[in-house]
Parts: structure tokens; C-alpha cells; sequence
């Protein structure tokens, strides 16, 4: 039995598709268990792009088992449409499961999350408009709708009424727009609740019971540690826990049954959506890896902010997650930049720091501290061996492991699953 949980170390969008989708070939079982459709998971096989939200990465293989954990909140609109888009490329998706105690976004939590995001003004999150937010809330609020509601015709129909009620009183008193019919939201979800049926179970059991069996499992993080509700940059943050501990609670299995943790990072870092980011490159280089990394929103084609690797963060996301390898992505991307800078520390009010700051108004004000070392002009995006990079890609790494306090266990160089390569063995 081997059990390994994929996280994000940075503030989403590190690569964790590929890298889950490279992990999976040897896993039996791929678990998504927290966050929902505002995941833009992009694998590419064969030349094939694949854009997945909420199906776990391991569903273009032919024969993993791939769980939608409880964790996870489903927009059902969303889960169906990609149902349907990887039917319709000839993937195989009766190996879906999904787990009758997952919470459901509902179309006014997309709505609040909207009308929310807009008062705001100026200090708006920058979310997904995917509902999420509101979605968590109502599930901590005890007001969710779950999957397993869903499947009790009477039950749904009522707790949908007494929410519907109060949500409605909520838009159309306070907001001053328009409501929601009970009756054509039953509709909808009727219809879903039939196609959707024949994949819901409790998994948080076949997960325990494949464990137990001594299979492979694999657990794709979505969003970061930064995006973490208790671990990020808050409020600058998701509503789940994208960091490790969120894959127990939101697969249903004890933290005995983790054998690893890998933090996928990019060799620089990007930040769609609003909030601090010490390292931001707001210039020409920015612009630069922008364009030469194409970093542009999956979910919402928004273009990312780019900057220097921040080991401050990743020693951060180490310690909460307790992080037993890196996978470093996008080093191809570097190719080409004279000297490569990777920030140590921060300047706060000419004190050095080397820890990530809980306080915003702390972290705004610090300064990088770089060092910088030789970058190469080579194109390794077709190597396959790490003996083969060029001896500056080596030395980027092992400063990288060095200032991380982890080892690095794979390292990517383009979009294509064979462009991996293999530093330690993680299944
Ligand atoms: P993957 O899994 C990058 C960001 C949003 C916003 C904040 C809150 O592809 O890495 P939300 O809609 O979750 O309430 O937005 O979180 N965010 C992501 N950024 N990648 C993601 O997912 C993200 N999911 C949410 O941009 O700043
Ligand atoms: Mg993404």
C-alpha cells in the first residue's frame, strides 16, 4: 500500500494535473478532495489538451477508479458538461465516484459570489465567481444541500424550498435583484440527480477499503498553500484546505494512511486573483514568462501575475504540510534568461525575515532578498535523463532543495506526460 497526496505549494496553477496525471499511471484509485469547479486542471496526452474542474486527472487512463472526495463542493451543471466532454473524446468515465456526502454550489452561490465579489470594490478577492465561497459557508452555516439530499426526492425538495426561501428573501430584499424558482431549480437538479445516480457512493469507504488492499492511492490537491483558508494569505484565500491535512478530512482517511507529500511548484510563481505577492514581476521579465509560459487562466482565461521562485513560501508550504518531496515544473520555461533570481528571504523594516508573515500588512511591505544564479540557453524540453540538463538547470535545483529544506522528486519540462523526469521514486 502506498498512499501519496499531490498539493499545490504556491497560489494555484503549479502544474498539479500533469504532475497527478504522470503520478496516476502507477496509482489505482485518484482522489480530488477539496475545492470545486474553480480547479483548472490541464493534462496533455499524446497531443491531446484535457481541461478538467472537478474530475480527478487519473480519468484519462482507462482503468483508475476516480473519486470526487466529500470535500469537494459539486456544481452539478459543471460535473455533468465534463461527463459529457470526456465522453464525447472517447474517454471512459464509468470509473467515477463520487461521494454521497460532498456538498452541492448551488446557482445562488455562483450569484452571491458574484453580487458579493462586486461590493467588495476595491478590495475584491479575485475569486472564480464559481460560487464557492458562498458554497463552503452554507455547508459551515449547516444550511448545504449534500449529494445524498440530492437522491432523496422528498428530503431535497424540501430543504431546497426552506434555503430557496431565504436565499430569494436575501437577493431580492437586500440586493434588490432578482430571485430563484423553486420549481425550475427542482427540474434542473432532477435531472442531474439521474445522470449523476449510478457514480454516488460513500467514498471515503472504497477509499479505506483500497488502502486496505494495499493499492495505490493518489490525492489531487486543487488551488495552494497561499490559497489555503488557514494557511494562506487570507482573505486572499479559497474556503477549503488545499494544504495536506484538507486531503484526510476531505477523503475520509486518518493521517496514518499518508505515506507521502509532494508540493508541486513551478520554478517561478504566478497569482491569478488579487493579494500580496512579494516577488512579483510587474515589468518586462514578467511579461516575458507571461508569454513564454502562456499564463492564462484555465477557469477563467484571466492572465496571471508572474514573478521570481519564492523559497520563503515553500519552506512555508513544507512545514504545514509536511511536504516529503518537491515536483518542480516549468523549468523548460526559464530557458533562455541570463541570470535567474530565487528570493531567500524578505526585507521588513530593515529586519531580514525567513518566515512567511500571517499579516497582510507585514507581507505587503516586505522586500525580496534574491540571489541570483547563471541561467541556460538550451532548449531541455525534449530531455528525458537529469544527467543531461545543462550543469546551470542542476545548480537551480540544488539551490532550490537547499533554501526548500526538501528534495526535489520530479522535474517537468513541458506540457506532454513523457516530459518528466524522474529524481526519486514517489509510488
Ligand atoms: P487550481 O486547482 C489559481 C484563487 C482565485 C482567487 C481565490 C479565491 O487550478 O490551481 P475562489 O473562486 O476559490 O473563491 O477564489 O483563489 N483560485 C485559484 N487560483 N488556481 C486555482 O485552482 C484557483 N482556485 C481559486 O483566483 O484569488
Ligand atoms: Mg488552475
Amino acid at each position: 500500500m502506498s498512499s501519496v497526496v499531490v498539493v499545490g505549494t504556491q497560489w494555484g496553477d503549479e502544474g498539479k494535473g500533469k504532475i497527478t496525471d504522470f503520478l496516476a499511471r502507477k496509482a489505482h484509485m485518484v482522489v480530488r478532495y477539496q475545492g470545486g469547479s474553480n480547479a483548472g486542471h490541464t493534462v496533455v496526452v499524446d497531443g491531446e489538451e484535457f481541461r478538467l474542474h472537478l474530475i480527478p486527472s487519473g480519468i484519462l487512463y482507462e482503468d483508475k477508479i476516480c473519486v470526487i472526495g466529500n470535500g469537494v463542493v459539486i456544481e452539478l451543471g459543471v460535473l455533468v458538461r465534463e461527463l459529457q466532454y470526456l465522453q464525447e473524446r472517447g474517454k471512459n468515465t464509468s470509473n467515477l465516484r463520487i461521494s454521497d456526502n460532498a456538498h452541492l454550489v448551488m446557482p445562488y452561490h455562483r450569484r452571491l459570489d458574484e453580487i458579493e465579489e462586486e461590493q467588495r470594490g476595491e478590495d475584491r478577492l479575485g475569486t472564480t465567481k464559481r460560487g464557492i465561497g458562498p458554497a463552503y459557508r452554507d455547508k459551515a452555516a449547516r444550511f448545504g444541500l449534500r449529494v445524498c439530499d440530492l437522491l432523496e426526492r422528498e428530503t431535497f425538495r424540501k430543504k431546497l424550498a426552506t434555503r430557496l426561501e431565504q436565499v430569494n428573501h436575501l437577493l431580492c430584499q437586500v440586493y434588490g435583484t432578482e430571485g430563484f424558482d423553486l420549481e425550475e431549480m427542482e427540474a434542473e437538479f432532477r435531472r442531474y440527480a439521474d445522470i449523476i445516480e449510478p457514480h454516488v457512493v460513500d467514498t471515503s469507504l472504497i477509499i479505506n477499503q483500497a488502502l486496505d488492499a494495499g493499492q495505490n492511492v493518489l490525492f489531487e490537491g486543487a488551488q495552494g498553500t497561499l490559497l489555503d483558508l488557514d494557511h494562506g494569505t487570507y482573505p486572499y484565500v479559497t474556503s477549503s484546505h488545499p494544504t495536506a491535512g484538507g486531503a484526510c478530512i476531505g477523503a475520509g482517511v486518518g493521517p496514518t494512511k499518508i505515506d507521502r507529500v509532494i508540493g508541486v511548484t513551478k520554478a517561478y510563481t504566478s497569482r491569478v486573483g488579487d493579494g500580496p505577492f512579494p516577488t512579483e514581476l510587474t515589468g518586462e521579465t514578467g511579461d516575458w514568462i507571461r508569454e513564454k509560459g502562456h499564463e492564462y487562466g484555465t477557469t477563467t482565461g484571466r492572465p496571471r501575475r508572474c514573478g521570481w521562485l519564492d523559497t520563503v513560501i515553500l519552506r512555508h508550504a513544507v512545514r504545514v504540510s509536511g511536504l516529503t518531496g518537491l515536483a518542480l515544473t516549468r523549468l523548460d520555461t526559464l530557458g533562455g534568461l541570463k541570470e535567474i533570481k530565487i528570493c531567500r528571504g524578505y526585507r521588513y523594516r530593515g529586519r531580514l525575515l525567513t518566515e512567511f508573515p500571517h499579516s497582510l500588512d507585514v507581507l505587503k511591505e516586505c522586500e525580496p532578498v534574491y540571489e541570483e544564479v547563471p541561467g541556460w540557453d538550451i532548449d531541455i524540453s525534449h530531455l528525458t535523463d537529469y544527467d543531461d540538463l545543462p550543469v546551470e538547470a542542476k545548480n537551480y535545483l540544488q539551490r532550490v532543495e537547499e533554501l526548500a529544506g526538501v528534495k526535489i522528486d520530479l522535474v517537468s519540462i513541458g506540457r506532454e506526460r513523457a516530459q518528466t523526469i524522474s529524481l526519486h521514486r514517489v509510488f
